[in-house]
């Protein structure tokens, strides 16, 4: 059984990419949000990225997944799985395989902002779990939470190191509504990725084939595309960087001339400086402790940490605490 819910449409959507193209350009120093990323090229690329050498964090998630998912399904007896931002069903399906074959689990939610992807997964796993009730959600994960199917010993998945494209306030106020969405005792499985050597880190963020970068500049083809704008994405190279206080990784589109960009449906003619920056996307990188805390400061208890041999990559397992 497959059904789907919608919370946007493409309304909504436009919408919300005019307001974020809006003022995010028009501030100083000028930032777009990574959600814009993703169309079907953005994703395509993404699907690349996740198979680079230099990408270590899809593999090693999957690796930790792998290997301790029964026990996940053990600890938690989930009877919901439901799972933010899906995107490809690959390591889903090892939790669902493992949550089946505990006999616990009933139905499966994926939420995801785009339809199109929601449909593709909900129809694929549909075919491959005749038996499980599957409710696609196409919604904003930092918007419609309050909107997930009621239900009781819910997991809900957030994998990927998706966490970490959010800024500590971000977070905060997501895991918040994540909080309230949920019952005390349901579940909370967090991808996230580790504070590591510099070294290791920034080719992950800058391959050497480039796909990361064509993946940055993407962000500039679905905002010419979707606004009638004109910029010329390979007049902006990608950038990206450590920053060792913070302790992320930000993305930015670098201005290699002093150009003009006209966007027609937002009526804005922008003027970039050579070398100025737009900030495209921050993926910041997590210790224990911090995650620990973090999550203590929304309600919820950190019941178990996972990571690989190289401490790269770490699954938690945290629980929402009584009101
Ligand atoms: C998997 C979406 C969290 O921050 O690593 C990959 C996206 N950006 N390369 C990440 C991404 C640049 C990514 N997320």
């Amino acid at each position: 059984m497959t059904s789907l819910e919608k919370h946007l449409d493409e309304r909504d959507l436009a919408r919300s990419l005019r307001a974020d193209v809006r003022e995010g350009l028009s501030a100083t120093p000028r930032r777009l949000p990574p959600k814009w990323f993703y169309d079907a090229r953005g994703s395509r690329l993404f699907e690349d990225i996740t198979r680079l050498p230099e990408y270590y964090p899809t593999r090693t998630e999957r690796a930790i997944l792998t290997e301790h998912a029964p026990e996940i399904a053990r600890l938690t007896e989930a009877k919901t799985l439901v799972e933010l931002g899906s995107g490809s069903s690959e390591k889903t399906r090892l939790l669902l395989d493992a949550m089946l074959g505990r006999g616990t689990l009933g139905s499966f939610v994926p939420l995801d902002v785009s339809e199109s992807a929601l449909v593709e997964a909900v129809d694929a796993l549909g075919l491959a779990y005749p038996g499980l009730s599957i409710t696609g959600v196409v919604g904003d994960m930092t918007r419609h939470l309050r909107h997930l199917p009621d239900g009781d010993n819910r997991v809900v998945a957030f994998l990927g190191g998706t966490i970490g494209n959010l800024v500590p306030a971000e977070r905060a106020a997501f895991l918040g509504e994540l909080r309230a969405a949920l019952h005390p005792g349901e579940w909370l499985l967090l991808g996230a990725d580790l504070v590591k050597d510099p070294g290791t880190l920034v080719p992950a963020y800058d391959d050497a084939a480039g796909v990361t970068a064509e993946f940055n500049r993407n962000v500039l083809h679905v905002i010419n595309r979707e606004l009638r704008a004109d910029f010329d994405p390979l007049a902006f190279e990608h950038v990206a960087v450590w920053d060792p206080e913070r302790e992320w990784i930000e993305m930015r589109l670098r201005s290699v001339r002093a150009q003009a960009v006209r966007i027609n449906d937002l009526d804005l003619d922008l003027e970039f400086a050579e070398g100025e920056e737009i900030r495209t996307e921050i993926s910041a990188k997590f210790r224990r402790a911090g995650l620990a805390a973090e999550l203590a400061a929304s309600g919820f208890a950190l019941r178990h940490w996972w990571s690989d041999p190289r401490d790269w990559f770490s699954l938690t397992l945290a629980q929402a605490d009584p009101i």
